[in-house]
């Protein structure tokens, strides 16, 4: 994985939204449930995102996702702030500087959104985003983002719990694991047709059974109390909390219930620097860096904010059983 360099839109630790004035915000929104105010109420830069992709937002969507319930996840953490979260990002598929899937995905269209299912479950099909969400309660979690490139952030995201997902399409019990696939659309997505791209496209990814349903694990269609911007993985992504951030894979067509561990992105491209499993383990190095410490963004030159790594990214509680026994420098 391309590691990154310092970005001029990298900003001190004290613009840091504040968890208290983001809840405000989403208070007020709340009241209003009008997307312009939500604009007026973020910077300069963020409303050039917004609006470009504003157009394509479906209205159910952005009301679905203004009502989402907030709840205790990450209660009392600093927020990365909104330029951070969209403009620092890594979407292959938009190329691979940190700011290329803001500059490249504004024209991105998802909608409509199918999704299918396949595999090993009663249930199979092609559905619309807006089918899919018509039987889920969207909630507001704040969790911690790791990048297995050492930096990370802290993000309000908006979704639901992928266990509500799965369970409607009645996976059969030889399910062991769910299979991702994100959209493969060379005409849209730059990064998909460049021949320097050494990536097998699509972007595949997976987890065990037990890790899909786990409660942490969410799908998400909002961050910052607005639909997700093309450059985080619109309409539609996973987020594995206490996995390296390439698990977390954007822009989801297929998921398929499989037998076997299906293959992964990033495992098939360097298998000796990343594994399927991909926990987030300060102990174990990659081959190339070590995994102790994280650059908690906004970081700077002078104020580079270096934080040490937890264990499971700090949701060693909720996770660390479903691992207990194995050897997690073997399987990583
Ligand atoms: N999903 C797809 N389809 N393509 C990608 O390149 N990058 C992954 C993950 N999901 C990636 C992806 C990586 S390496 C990280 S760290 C996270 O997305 C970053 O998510 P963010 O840009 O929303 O912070």
């Amino acid at each position: 994985m391309i590691i990154n360099r310092k970005k001029k839109s990298d900003v001190l630790p004290s613009e840091i939204t504040s968890h208290s004035s983001y809840l405000n915000r989403r208070q007020f929104l709340g009241q209003t449930a009008a997307l312009s105010i939500a604009a007026a109420a973020l910077p300069a830069q963020a409303i050039q995102t917004h609006e470009s992709t504003r157009k394509q937002r479906p209205e159910w969507l952005a009301k679905q996702v203004a009502a989402a319930k907030e709840t205790k996840w990450g209660k009392g953490e600093s927020l990365t702030p909104y330029s951070n979260v969209t403009q620092y990002n890594n979407f292959y598929e938009f190329g691979t500087g940190k700011d290329d899937p803001y500059k490249y995905a504004s024209k991105f269209k998802t909608d409509p959104w199918m999704v299918e299912i396949d595999g090993e479950c009663e249930v199979k099909g092609k559905f619309t985003l807006e089918d899919i969400l018509s039987q889920v309660d969207l909630e507001e979690r704040i969790y911690r983002l790791r990048c297995v490139e050492a930096w990370s952030m802290v993000i309000p995201w908006i979704g639901f719990e992928l266990s509500a997902l799965l369970k409607r399409f009645k996976p059969l019990s030889s399910a062991k694991y769910v299979e991702f696939t994100t959209l493969h659309d060379p005409k849209q997505m730059p990064g998909q047709r460049s021949v320097f791209s050494t990536i097998d496209w699509p972007y595949v990814e997976g987890l065990r059974m037990d890790e899909a349903m786990n409660p942490l694990t969410l799908m998400a269609v909002g961050l910052y109390g607005e639909v997700l911007p093309n450059q985080n993985g619109a309409p539609f992504r996973l987020v594995v909390p206490w996995k390296y951030g390439f698990k977390s894979i954007k822009s989801i067509v297929k998921i398929r219930f499989v037998e076997e561990m299906p293959k992964t992105t990033w495992a098939e491209l360097a298998p000796s620097e990343y594994g399927f499993y991909a926990n987030v383990n300060p102990e174990v190095d990659h081959p190339r860096w070590s995994q102790a410490r994280e650059r908690r963004l906004p970081s700077g030159l002078f104020k580079p904010n270096r934080i040490e790594t937890q264990m499971f990214n700090g949701y060693e509680e909720e996770v660390a059983a479903m691992y207990s026994g194995m050897n997690l420098r073997k399987f990583y």
